[in-house]
């Protein structure tokens, strides 16, 4: 976003400018600002960067175009509010993008951002040390702290000796909370005197630039840690396998970790008997749980634990869905998704049904279907279904959809705000066609419509589809079933359909006439 502010040119910063920033005015990180091309270069070479260098990785502002040539900039939070000013030594372009490097001048403190009063500046932490002379055990965390992790901590803080203070520093996004409610959670199970901060790390050198390397990550994990006072590092996770080289403080190996099932204990993995080890939860393990809305056993998380952590991830039956059909002009996309939008009505969802042709006259009236208008229409749908989603509601949207570009935009949104479930009714092009309830195919191949999708215009196929349905193979009530019992499946829709009546379930009209290559053109529509 760019605007103007006392002359100079207001910017705010993409999430990655954003991070470093918030790292610079935090003074975690010690440079003066952004760095110039030279000086990112250097630590953009593979292998462990230069001996001595101050920070680990490249820190750098990508700017739109129109700002190459600005003498400075105000550096703005997404509300407009000054952040710092930066005074342009160096404009160059990389990667399609602008690069600005300078020295930086803070304006006020970042107000903005989930968490902020946990956002501390190293100089903040250090000032509150009872003993400055006492080791520091950082755990930089993105999750929370289950009983392995504790345990973990507190076999370190044995190790380290000489009473060390512990100081836990959670990465968490600046836009959303991350696992920060419930790592705090975790806190009466930690020492009396433990601190809590939280901090964004960078993942990549500058917005849109790749992921930086696990073993730079780390790196950076260890100098923000340093920073703060730490003597000594744990990282959860740590993102190699290795720990790095030539951190600023001693990064401690996490080791393999059981939970001793016959003592009921957490122990480094070599100590106990293999029958008696038990591993901890998969991060997947826990999501589905948690999905389903069930409770997380003891033996592998505390309590509070795992309360917060069902506050931050309630149900998915609890949880707002966008439920997204994609697939051809008279693929039945529309009846079905009306069919399940229904059922998901019945079962006691709050439901909006988004049909394409509808979206097309009250949302999208005037667009075309060109490339660009398609992705707009398409764009207006995954919006105004995430807001549906952040109210808790289901969304079932039933457009063409033909891009996946597109496509995954819209599950980026939507899962900001919920879940995303993708059906692809994949009903062959010549089923469509031979359908042709509209006559569109018809006009289409008379060239009367141009780029008519399946015809002129390209269809790509989803290859992140949650469910395939084909209503060239499955009638109509079929393929509803299929879908809500995908949905019961998932946890979005209770189990059971207590209140449910017989035939709202739509048993009457299911056929079992085999499979059938085209159904009757009245059975299933678009
Ligand atoms: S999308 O591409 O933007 O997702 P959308 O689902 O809104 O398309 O609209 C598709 C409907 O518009 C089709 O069901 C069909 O009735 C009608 N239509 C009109 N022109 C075209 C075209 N060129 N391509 C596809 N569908 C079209």
């Amino acid at each position: 976003m760019t605007g103007a502010t006392g002359g100079l040119p207001a910017f705010t910063p993409g999430p990655q400018g954003m991070a470093h920033l918030e790292l610079l005015l935090t003074g975690a990180c010690p440079l003066p600002g952004f760095m110039t091309a030279a000086e990112a270069a250097a630590l953009a070479e593979p292998g462990p960067p230069p001996a001595g260098a101050p920070w680990p990785v490249p820190a750098v502002l990508a700017v739109p175009d129109e700002l190459a040539d600005a003498p400075g900039l105000v550096l703005t939070d997404p509300e407009g509010a000054p952040l710092a000013e930066l005074k342009v030594a160096e404009s160059h372009r990389e990667g399609g993008s602008v690069r600005l490097a300078g020295a930086l001048r803070p304006a006020a403190p970042p107000a903005h951002g989930a968490l902020r009063p946990l956002r501390l500046t190293t100089g903040q932490v250090r000032a509150d040390r009872p003993d400055p002379g006492r080791p520091m055990l950082a755990v930089v965390t993105d999750r929370p702290l289950h009983h392995r992790a504790l345990a973990l901590v507190r076999s370190a803080l044995a190790a380290i000796g000489g009473a060390p203070e512990l100081l836990v520093l959670i990465d968490a996004p600046l836009d959303g909370e991350g696992a920060a409610p419930a790592v705090l959670a975790a806190r009466p199970l930690l020492p009396e005197h433990t601190r809590f901060a939280v901090v964004t790390l960078p993942t990549a050198a500058a917005d849109g630039a790749p992921e930086l390397p696990a073993r730079r990550r780390d790196l950076l994990a260890a100098h923000v840690a340093a920073a703060y006072g730490a003597t000594h590092v744990v990282l959860e996770p740590a993102r190699a396998d290795r720990a790095p080289e030539g951190a600023p403080a001693v990064v401690l190996p996490a080791g393999e970790w059981a939970h001793d099932t016959r003592e009921g204990v957490w122990r480094p993995a070599a100590e106990v008997a293999p029958e008696h080890a038990r591993p901890e939860l998969a991060d997947a393990d826990v999501e589905t749980e948690l999905a389903h809305g069930r409770a997380l056993p003891s033996w592998f998380t505390p309590g509070p634990v795992a309360a917060a952590l069902a506050r931050t991830r309630p149900p998915r039956a609890d949880r707002g869905l966008t439920l997204f059909f994609t697939g051809l002009s008279g693929s039945g996309k529309s009846t079905v998704a009306r069919g399940v939008a229904e059922r998901v009505r019945r079962a006691g969802r709050t439901t909006t049904l988004l049909d394409g042709d509808v979206v097309r006259r009250m949302l999208s009236s005037g667009l075309t279907f060109s490339r660009a208008d398609r992705d707009l229409n398409i764009r207006r749908i995954g919006y105004v279904a995430a807001e549906i989603a952040r109210h808790g509601g289901v969304a079932v949207c039933a457009p063409i959809a033909p891009y996946a570009a597109t496509r995954a935009e819209v599950r980026r949104m939507a899962e900001d705000t919920g879940d995303f479930f993708l059906v692809h009714v994949a009903t062959p092009l010549e089923v469509c066609e031979a359908r042709d309830r509209k006559g569109l195919y018809a006009r289409a191949r008379a060239g009367e419509i141009p780029e008519f999708t399946g015809v002129s215009d390209p269809y790509e196929t989803p290859e992140d589809a949650d469910l395939v349905i084909d209503t060239s193979l499955d009638t109509e009530a079929e393929s509803v079933a299929r879908v809500i019992d995908a949905l019961r499946g998932g946890g979005w829709l209770p189990p059971s359909s207590a209140g449910e009546h017989p035939e709202w379930r739509g048993e009457h009209s299911v056929r079992h006439s085999g499979r059938r290559t085209v159904p009757s053109p009245t059975s299933v529509t678009d």
